[in-house]
């Protein structure tokens, strides 16, 4: 029997091995952040040379620890109450937020509509006295020149925070994306490049700043860093509960191992989609894909595409078509996020024009991109779908 097509954002992304790990540590009892959490940490820095990372329960937990971190009164080199940071219109909730509740002023700012994410020249262009931070988040693989970027903000002494939740295993110009910021944040949350159902890591550069983070990932205690105070409750900062599981850094542990080969099978399939796109007689630029920015060594995370201008009033009968033909599809991060209701209550700083974000929001959605490799007969009906967007 033929099986039945469906083409879903989320795939089933956990192996046998994976679970088995996870049972072994079910089955020891010690399901709470110990020995395997710290494995993962050392393996996961080690592998993106970074001197320190440390595992958290969630992405959006590494947000929130990156600028607890910036803002915290231990460190030496910190941002102020109130100084402003830049933060792309194109971004998550939880990059956002975390801003506003350490008590900095973000500014939106546009993207480009190439990479989604702030360009040099946008950054040069919003930069003030006032600028004291800026996140910027590398979108679904993708990223913008981080290396001039960093350069120009180091020049003017302003902290690089990367939100790099999408872009787990991307080099730019050889250099993992997440390790060109003063912290880099990740995401294992269900189908990014790796996952442990809910998962994240940040991280750092400095011993003091690992100490710090060890401390506010776990209410505030030094025994994370300070093996000798393990049994002593020494409260030596403030503190959340951020920690991770063993039961999820396993899992983590054991995804991480088969990133390369996840980022080499997605690679495959985003080709051959493309090929099988382009190369069919209803191929008419129907959609613009997202192409890598010179220098990256991308890991993908989902498959991206703008609507045709001449297209975009089928937008939404399209993405119904999509859904009826059993083809998941989500827009892209928020879309252009100042739009959206949670910051409409606020009076945030912007600069008031949003025009490639908003196109970003009104053309743009994307589909799952497997880690397993897709049968041709299904490519094939993905894009018969796909192009079918000039019937509607
Ligand atoms: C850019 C970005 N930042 C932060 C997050 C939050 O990560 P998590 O879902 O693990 O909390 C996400 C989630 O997808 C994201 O896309």
């Amino acid at each position: 029997m033929p099986t039945k097509f469906n083409y879903p954002l989320l795939e089933n992304a956990f192996s046998n091995d994976d679970i088995d790990k996870a049972m072994q540590v079910l089955k020891s009892r010690y399901i709470t952040m110990s020995k395997k959490t710290k494995e993962f940490e050392k393996y996961f820095a080690k592998k993106l040379n970074s001197k320190h990372a440390l595992m958290v329960n969630s992405g959006s937990s590494a947000v929130l620890l990156a600028f607890a971190l910036l803002t915290n009164i231990k460190r030496k080199r910190r941002l102020k109450k109130n100084d402003e940071v830049l933060v792309p219109a194109v971004c998550w909730s939880t990059t956002f937020w975390p801003i506003v509740q350490c008590g900095l002023k973000p500014k939106f700012i546009d993207v480009d509509l190439k990479t989604y994410s702030p360009s040099y020249e946008i950054i040069k262009k919003n930069i003030s006295k006032k600028t004291k931070g800026v996140v910027l988040v590398n979108v679904l693989g993708n990223c913008s020149e981080m290396d001039k970027i960093k350069k120009l903000l180091d020049k003017k002494g302003i902290m690089l925070i990367e939100d790099n939740c999408e872009s787990l295993g991307s080099k730019y110009k050889n250099k993992y994306l997440g390790t060109y910021g003063e912290v880099g944040v990740f995401s294992f949350y269900y189908s990014h490049q790796i996952t442990s159902g809910e998962g994240g890591a940040i991280i750092c550069k400095s011993n003091d700043d690992y100490k710090i983070l060890c401390a506010l990932r776990a209410h505030g205690w030094d025994r994370d860093y300070n093996q000798k105070n393990r049994s002593k409750f020494n409260f030596v900062n403030q503190g959340f509960n951020l920690r991770p599981l063993d039961l999820t850094a396993v899992i983590a542990l054991n995804q991480f191992k088969r990133l390369n080969l996840f980022k080499k099978t997605r690679a495959f399939n985003r080709k051959a989609i493309i090929k099988t796109i382009k190369k069919s007689n209803t191929w008419n630029n129907q959609f613009n894909f997202f192409e890598p920015i010179k220098g990256l060594d991308p890991s993908w995370f989902g498959f991206p595409l703008l609507i045709n201008d001449k297209l975009v009033n089928k937008k939404k009968s399209f993405l119904q078509y999509l859904k009826k033909n059993k083809i998941d599809s989500r827009p892209i991060i928020s879309g252009n996020f100042t739009k959206q209701e949670c910051i409409k209550n606020h009076k945030f700083k912007t600069t008031n024009n949003f025009k490639e974000a908003d196109r970003i929001e009104k053309l743009g959605f994307f589909i799952g991109l497997p880690t397993k490799k897709i049968k041709q007969n299904t490519i094939n009906e993905l894009c018969r779908h796909l192009l079918n967007i000039s019937n509607l």
